[in-house]
């Protein structure tokens, strides 16, 4: 009886806690600790802005859905990409189209990896991407470049056409503007999703990839249904 009764405390104690403890543990590895943490992880060598939690989650998607093709805007040193494409190795099939303004020099060169260098929304871009879609029956986009809500909010209007049934729509780094960190970035990817979803109902946002406790992407994992 005792020993129920403490559980009970024990857990409300846990509950009560647990937003505090997630914001603070999130601020903490954005803000205090980012030299050490996001701007320094590594993937083969590689540098990639992403926290370890949503990379994993990247696996999992990318094992269970196993995509055709994954486009991704925002290449930057092409950490992500090459990521991607050594997990596409080990599916056994699949390429990478990632699209970037700006690139950063000596990108990673792998088998399945194409580079573009424009902006995500010209034109010519959404041409060259419907393209590399021909013959893929299962395609993925993760919108990764500029994070402001009008860019992403174009992006989201352009890219989720690419996205196929069952397949991922991620919204990178919608943690900015207060959510819960960078509180001086102003509306950025959650707002543009919050847009996006009151006008757009094939996609719903998977809660199961948040379950790591810390995600850059809030609300950012799409699932077209
Ligand atoms: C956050 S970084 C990408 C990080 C990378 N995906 C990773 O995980 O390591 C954002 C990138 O978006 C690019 N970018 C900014 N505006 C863009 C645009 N309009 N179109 C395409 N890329 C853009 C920048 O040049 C920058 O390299």
């Amino acid at each position: 009886m005792l020993k129920r009764a403490a559980m009970g405390v024990k857990s409300v104690f846990w509950r009560f806690l647990d937003p505090f403890a997630r914001r603070l543990f999130h601020k903490l590895y954005y803000h205090h600790y980012r030299t050490q943490t996001w701007e320094d992880t590594w993937w083969q060598g590689v540098r990639v802005l992403k926290s370890p939690n949503d990379l994993w989650s990247y696996q999992e998607i990318l094992y269970e859905t196993r995509p055709d093709l994954i486009i991704e805007t925002g290449t930057f040193n092409g950490g992500s990409t090459l990521y991607f494409a050594h997990l596409l190795d080990l599916v056994g099939h699949g390429k990478i189209a990632s699209v970037d303004l700006d690139p950063q020099d000596n990108l990673p060169i792998h088998p399945r990896i194409v580079y573009r260098k424009d902006s995500s929304t010209s034109q010519d871009t959404l041409d060259w991407l419907r393209e590399e879609c021909r013959g893929a029956d299962r395609v993925m986009v993760v919108l990764d470049s500029d994070h402001s809500r009008e860019h992403v909010l174009t992006e989201l209007r352009a890219y989720s056409g690419f996205v196929t049934p069952g397949c991922y729509l991620v919204v990178e780094d919608g943690n900015v503007n207060g959510h819960p960190v960078y509180r001086e970035h102003g509306p950025g990817p959650t707002e543009a999703l919050a847009q996006f979803l009151a006008e757009d109902h094939r996609f719903r946002p998977d809660s199961r990839r948040e379950r790591f406790l810390m995600t850059f992407n809030p609300g950012g994992w799409l699932r077209r249904v």
